[in-house]
This record gives C-alpha cells, structure tokens and sequence, in this order.
C-alpha cells in the first residue's frame, strides 16, 4: 500500500537527512571518481589550495542537499517530489567524495555549514511554495550556476590534483544531468534578475567558504 505523507511527516524525515548532512560522514552510493587514481605529490601551496577549493565544493553540496530537501518538503507534485530526492542521492555522493578528499588532504569542512544548510532549506521551501514549475526551474538555474562554478574550478585546481579533478569532472557531468532533469520535468524560465541574485548568493557562500576556516581558526 503507498503511504501518504503528511507535511510533519515529511519534515521530520529532512530534520534526519539535515542531521546525516551535517554531522555524520555520508556513505555514497557510488565509488569515489579517483579511486583508480595513485596521486601525486603536491607542493605545500597546491595541497593548501586544493583544500580550499574542495571545502567550498562540500559546502556547495551541502547547500544542496539542503536545496532539495526543502524543495521536496512544499513540492506539490508526488513524482517532482521524487525527483528531487533521487537527485539528492547523488548529491549526496558528491558531498562524500569532497569530504573524504577534503579529509585525505589534511584539511577540514567548513564551520559555516549550519548556516548554509539552514539558508539554503528555507530558499529552497520557499520556492517550492511558489509553484512546482518555478521550483523546477531554480533546480535547472541552480544546477547550470553549478556546472559554470565547477569549470572555473577545474582550471584553478592545481593540475597535479588528479584526484580532485576527476571528482570534480564527474560531479560536473551529474550536474548536468540534474540541470536537463529539471527541464523535462517542465521548468519556466526564471527572470533575469532572480537568477543575478542566486549568482549573488553562490559568491557569498564560495568565497566564505574559501576564506573563513583558516582565517578565523
Ligand atoms: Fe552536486
Ligand atoms: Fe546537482
């Protein structure tokens, strides 16, 4: 028998996934894009940078689980709900891999991750309650902002990174995959302005992100 859920329901089961989000390490569904690869040896400066570049991946991932999550909770219809949730499995690969390379170069997630979780999940409810084809239009905008952000990472990634570059090239592909998703599931377009704001916000969050762990600890 389908069991319906009720808004509580509902809410009660992303106060889980936030928690799994942010405080337990997630266990992907999928190996590790750099798991074939040996690795080189970085300098100091490249380690450094890649540890940067990488948390403010993470935190980029956190943000969207939190984005779907919080879409899924006011999306109206059953089988969009579900797409967001299936995408926010491999969101959540993609946040396994840059933790665990975060972790394998000695660095650390970023402290601001509550508060990017908490801003991300109320934007993302609150488009939702706007409509599903508005909804599903900020996932598309959101996903195609994704993709332009992973390029320009892919080129300041020092290129003896292997590992962090073939992570970053499948999550790429994924979000691509999210992005024409989002489209077939009928998408509008989104106004011009909305989507200078998002770019607005995703500066925000990356460079805080990239600055903030070592500058304030
Ligand atoms: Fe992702
Ligand atoms: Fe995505």
């Amino acid at each position: 028998m389908h069991r319906q859920y009720s808004l509580s329901d509902r809410f009660l089961e992303h106060a889980d996934s936030m928690l799994r989000t942010l405080f337990a390490s997630p266990e992907p569904n999928r190996r590790s894009p750099d798991h074939n690869s040996t690795g080189h040896n970085l300098t100091e400066w490249e380690i450094d940078e890649s540890k940067r570049l990488m948390r403010v991946n993470h935190s980029g991932e956190v943000c969207a689980q939190a984005l779907y999550q919080g879409q899924s909770v006011t999306a109206r219809d059953s089988k969009l709900r579900e797409t967001f949730q299936e995408a926010a499995e491999e969101e959540n690969d993609h946040l396994a891999w840059c933790e665990h390379r975060i972790k394998s170069l000695g660095g650390r997630t970023s402290v601001l991750n509550p508060f990017f979780y908490a801003g991300s999940f109320t934007i993302g409810a609150f488009v939702g309650v706007l409509g599903d084809r508005t909804s599903a239009a900020f996932l598309a905008e959101t996903e195609y902002q994704v993709v332009d952000h992973l390029d320009g990472h892919l080129n300041r990634l020092p290129v003896t990174d292997k590992k962090s570059h073939e992570i970053l090239t499948q999550m790429r592909e994924d979000e691509l995959s999210h992005a024409k998703t989002a489209e077939a599931a009928g998408a509008d377009e989104l106004p011009d302005p909305v989507k200078g704001l998002m770019k607005l916000m995703s500066k925000f969050m990356t460079r805080s992100s990239y600055w903030i762990w070592t500058t304030l600890l």
